[in-house]
């Protein structure tokens, strides 16, 4: 066997490196060149089929005497939103379509805003974070973990200024699949340490979250480093075979409460019923991100509208039919796990 040859630990048959399935073989549902809208291989190490398949064995009991009309009302770092859905972050969206006059940055920031929900905004150089926000609404700046803690912090303190409500780091992006540091869009990513993220919380006076949690440990360590949030997350299945983060939700509820800190879950919640599931097992707010992305590339602003609508309805529908007043008393005991 040479050395680009590996065992397939359920045959014990080798194969080759170029054999082993890779997104990049995968068919995308996506605008824009390779590998800039991530795609999944839709397989056992695929975290998304994971995600998928716990959300849709969770079932839901009725509720019926006594149930009104709920508020979708959330806040959020003492902010009041419509609902506690809010638009994930989403990178490079300005650069996959064809159409020079579309920029589906600046309509997600401004459908955002029209629906008086919070917006998140991922990797983008410092001008164009700029240029993306002039015209947004509430909005959370989510820098990644490069190398140079410098840029980080000049990222951190810029979105400050343009008068982010919050920051944070997606500390999920630590390592590539190549098992290295990741580099993107050619610049390095590095490791984080405690002492970083203590210094990162330090270096703002705005709330910290930090992105793409996925165990009691890391909620654990983000607290004492002084985070007031976190995103339960995998970010879209970065990891393999990673575990749903509304398997872990609970656990990680337990491990902070009593702490303040918000809870915010992401991963494959596509409609308002599975937003209603993250809620249940103890989200304080969703992040949505694949979950608008169709409407938001291929018809802009006014269909990201209509879509948040539709989620913010079946999520209503969904609280009628538990007895769930509002965004403050969603109970688990009404979840049945298949
Ligand atoms: C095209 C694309 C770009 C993304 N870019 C970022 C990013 O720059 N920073 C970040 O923290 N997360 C990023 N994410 C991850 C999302 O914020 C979110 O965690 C993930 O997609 C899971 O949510 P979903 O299942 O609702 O899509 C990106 C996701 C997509 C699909």
């Amino acid at each position: 066997m040479t050395k680009e040859n590996k065992v397939d630990a359920a045959t014990g048959a080798s194969f080759k490196k170029e054999n082993i399935v890779k997104t990049e073989n995968t068919p995308s549902p996506w605008p824009g060149p390779k590998g800039m809208i991530p795609v999944t291989s839709g397989r056992a190490d695929d975290a998304n089929v994971h995600n998928r398949a716990y959300l849709d064995n969770i079932l839901v009991e009725m509720r019926l005497i006594d149930s009104v009309e709920p508020d979708l009302t959330t806040e959020i770092f003492g902010r009041k939103y419509a609902s506690p859905l809010t638009l994930a972050a989403v990178s490079h969206l300005n650069k996959v379509l064809d159409d020079p006059s579309r920029q589906p940055m600046q309509e997600k920031v401004r459908a955002a805003k029209n629906m008086h929900v919070l917006n998140w905004i991922g990797m983008e150089s410092n001008e164009d974070y700029e240029e993306i926000v002039k015209d947004a609404g509430d909005t959370i700046r989510i820098v990644k973990p490069f190398a140079d803690h410098k840029k980080i912090i000049d990222e951190l303190q810029l979105a400050e200024k343009l008068g982010a409500v919050a920051v944070g780091m997606d500390i999920d992006h630590v390592p590539g699949d190549n098992g290295k540091y990741d580099v993107v869009d050619g610049i390095p990513l590095g490791p984080i340490s405690f002492n970083d993220l203590e210094k990162y919380v330090k270096a703002t006076n705005l709330p910290f979250v930090a992105k793409g949690v996925l165990s009691v440990q890391d909620a654990v360590k983000a607290y004492q480093a002084g985070a007031k949030a976190i995103v339960v997350s995998h970010h879209h299945g970065r990891v393999p075979f990673g575990v749903p983060p509304l398997k872990v939700l609970p656990a990680i509820k337990d491990a902070l409460s009593d702490t303040g800190m918000t809870i915010f879950v992401d991963g494959s919640l596509m409609t308002g019923y599975d937003a209603y599931k993250a809620l249940a097992l103890g989200a304080d707010v969703i992040l949505i991100g694949r979950g608008i992305l169709s409407e938001l590339l291929n018809d802009g602003q006014k269909a990201t509208e209509a879509k948040i609508e539709l989620l913010n309805e079946q999520l209503s529908q969904m609280m009628m039919y538990t007895c769930v007043k509002n965004t403050k008393s969603f109970d688990p005991s009404v979840l049945h796990f298949n």
